[in-house]
């Protein structure tokens, strides 16, 4: 087969195990960064084209390709899913689905969608730019999560220990036109959450992360220390459920323990391997590509 990857930065783990992994199964894999596509809506069948420009290259029409695997960040989500949209008007099978892409990497949205599927999450709120900071503030309790809507890797996500520092800080970032929700803080969850890695409808790696002192974030971006963990059917079920909800064929899903039981925290649709392979001992590529294979057959 030949394979597209999405991504910005080739050299990062994750894009380097699954370029290995890909080849090692007899597949071409070209890595392609979002940003230097040009796409074009035409007349003429086919109707959607697509150009390249390699760095300090001449812009070519991009030839067809089996299968794409989409790992931008989140600072090129609105180019990359525009991409991911352009092959998947053609036909190419998407190891997850432009819409569902786009969905995952809105935090608000992507709780909305959650909750409709009735799976439990923090109480969060959101409001508009005109609503009083501090009547939103009242709407949960303190002390106060607040997060960018699109943020990752623990970037975006803020802990105001009083209810008077989540309003000015709420204020803050409605006046630069940054839009963020409100959550309940999951304080008893004693800064650790549960990282399971879903394909299809299977939780295929788990592991916990916890904060280092003095933070509250368990990413590894920031410093979490990671540990295996085993969870039970019905845990790993809350994880299945959360990536169909938002129709993603594979998943990062991040939950937390509060003191009425596992909620849903975030879905992560280009979730890193090297943490979660490293900890728990499994192969995660193999699985993704094997999963890539059968998608790509129509099985
Ligand atoms: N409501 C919450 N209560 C307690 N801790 C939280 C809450 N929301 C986020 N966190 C902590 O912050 C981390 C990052 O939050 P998350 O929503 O997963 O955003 P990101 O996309 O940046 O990973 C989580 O892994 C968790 O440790
Ligand atoms: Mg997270």
């Amino acid at each position: 087969m030949k394979l597209l990857m999405l991504c910005r930065e080739p050299n990062l783990y994750s894009c380097r195990r699954l370029k290995m992994t890909a080849e090692n199964a007899g597949h071409k894999i070209d890595i392609l960064d979002p940003n230097r596509f040009l796409l074009k809506i035409q007349e003429n069948r086919p109707h959607f084209a697509l150009y390249y420009q390699p760095n300090q290259g001449t812009p070519y029409l991009l030839p067809d390709y089996d299968a794409v695997i989409p790992r931008f960040g989140t600072q090129s989500t609105k180019m990359g899913c525009s991409v991911l949209t352009h092959l998947a008007a053609k036909n190419i099978p998407c190891l997850n689905n432009p819409a569902s892409f786009a969905l995952a990497r809105d935090k608000w949205l992507s709780l909305q969608a959650l909750a409709a599927a009735n799976i439990a999450v923090p109480v969060t709120v959101f409001a508009g730019q005109d609503f009083q900071a501090g009547s939103a503030v009242e709407k949960v309790s303190s002390p106060t999560i607040l997060k960018t809507l699109n943020g990752s890797q623990g970037i975006g996500v803020i802990l105001a220990d009083r209810s008077q520092s989540a309003v000015s800080i709420m204020e803050t970032l409605t006046l630069s036109h940054i839009p963020v929700l409100l959550q309940n803080f999951i304080g008893e969850a004693g800064v650790s959450d549960i990282r399971c890695f879903v394909i299809g409808d299977k939780v295929v790696a788990t592991m916990q992360r916890s904060g280092q002192k003095g933070e509250f974030r368990a990413n590894c971006h920031r410093g979490g220390i990671t540990q295996q963990i085993t969870l039970s059917y019905d845990e790993k079920l809350i994880a299945v459920r959360a990536a169909q909800a938002l129709g993603l064929d594979v998943a990062g899903v991040d939950l937390i323990q509060s003191k009425k039981g596992l909620l849903v925290l975030e879905v992560n649709a280009s979730p890193g391997l090297e943490m979660i392979e490293k900890t728990s001992g499994i192969d995660v590529a193999t699985q993704m590509i094997a999963y890539l294979e059968k998608k790509i057959a129509g099985l």
